[in-house]
């Protein structure tokens, strides 16, 4: 079975399709390298051992679609291909409704042209905003996002379902990711997240190979038992296998469905420090400062639906997040970029 991934080159992309080949998928590759480089597909194919399509294109651009279509015929489309900075998305908000938004339409619009009409869409936690209650279902109410980014990902989750709604044919899996972190075991590809750093675990990682001097931890007075934030961190290689089940779900004509990747366990700043010590052996300075802007107390997944429906859970705690964060950090200390 061929499968079209957008976004393929980026981080969640890249250990997927290294995942899908693995299953025996043949994959084709579609980024534009806005945010990622064409060495991931020699690292890819130095994992598997097999060698990925891969095409430089838009996901905008309706021609090249077109194109790739023509030429490949998928039978399905894991959609991972979007603008995923909050920070940046709070000052380009046009930046991002535009290539989010107009290029998941594109996309949609060339897959029913060519008779394609299954696909996998890259969701996020953001999406239930700050929830009322943890562990959040998928039941739990969709609240007000804090930023354009969220916003993208619960109006496309709503633009899907739609879709799908007018035309049963389509198979629609919204996949709601929590906190991905780490890297394949391999140490070969990782998260290489271009300029400033600003999420948990790339600043914990760039303390460790002193490229920063210390973690600042955004605010302990929180509601929570040691004050800071608490998350649902998820191995990036078990999320990569979570939609190799959802292919499957696919496969079985599912309709509309929205599953959460997460592993269920909510842990703070603090215990991340701690596990990255561990893992690393080094002592991670931080300093406490103020709470970052729009960040909420707690959110973790239940993911029971996840392991019923798709037979899925996850099999890396958080020791093996961070190792597999620190081998591919010390072993690529700038990233790609030698
Ligand atoms: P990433 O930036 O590493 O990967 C996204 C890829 O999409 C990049 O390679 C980029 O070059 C490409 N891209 C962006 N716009 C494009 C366009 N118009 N045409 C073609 N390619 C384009 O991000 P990631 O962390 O791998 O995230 C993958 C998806 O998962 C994104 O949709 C993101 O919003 C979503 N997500 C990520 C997280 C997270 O914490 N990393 C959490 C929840 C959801
Ligand atoms: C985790 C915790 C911070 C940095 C973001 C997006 C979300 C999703 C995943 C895409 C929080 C604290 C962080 C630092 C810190 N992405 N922190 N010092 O904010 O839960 O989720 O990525 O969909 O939409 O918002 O992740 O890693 O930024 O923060 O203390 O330098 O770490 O306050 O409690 P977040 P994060």
């Amino acid at each position: 079975m061929k499968i079209l991934v957008t976004g393929g080159t980026g981080y969640i992309g890249s250990h997927t399709v290294v995942e899908l080949q693995n299953a025996g998928y043949e994959v084709v590759i579609l980024d534009n390298l806005n945010n990622s480089c064409l060495k991931v597909l020699e690292r890819v194919q130095e994992i598997t051992g097999k060698k990925a399509t891969f095409y430089q294109a838009d996901i905008r651009d309706r021609e090249a679609l077109n194109r790739i279509f023509e030429a490949e015929r998928p039978e399905a489309c894991i959609h991972f291909a979007g603008l995923k900075a909050v920070g940046e998305s709070v000052s380009k908000p046009w930046e991002y409704y535009e290539n989010n938004i107009s290029g998941t339409l594109t996309l949609v619009d060339v897959m029913r042209q060519h008779g394609v009409k299954n696909i996998l869409f890259s969701s996020s936690a953001t999406v239930y905003g700050d929830p009322t209650t943890v562990p959040v279902t998928e039941e739990a109410e969709k609240r007000p996002c804090t930023n354009p980014y969220g916003w993208t990902k619960s109006m496309l989750e709503q633009i899907l379902s739609d879709i799908q709604n007018a035309d049963p044919e389509w198979n629609v899996i919204l996949l709601r990711y929590f906190n991905p972190i780490g890297a394949h075991p391999s140490g070969l590809i990782g998260e290489d997240p271009s300029g400033v750093a600003r999420n948990l675990m790339p600043c914990l990682t760039r303390v460790a190979v002193g490229a920063l001097e210390y973690l600042t931890v955004c605010g302990n007075d929180y509601p929570t038992p040691d004050g800071t934030g608490i998350r649902d961190y998820i191995h990036v290689v078990d999320l990569a296998k979570g939609h190799v089940a959802a292919l499957k779900k696919v496969s079985e004509n599912c309709g509309l469905k929205i599953y959460n990747l997460g592993t269920g366990i909510g842990y703070s700043v603090m215990e991340v420090i701690r596990a990255f010590e561990e893992a690393s052996g080094l002592k991670i300075p931080y300093v406490v400062k103020e709470r970052r802007p729009g960040d909420i107390a707690a959110n973790f997944a239940d993911p029971t639906k996840a392991r019923e429906e798709l037979g899925w859970k996850t099999e890396f705690g958080l020791s093996e997040m961070c190792r597999d964060s620190w081998n591919w950090q010390k072993k690529n200390p700038k990233g790609y970029r030698e």
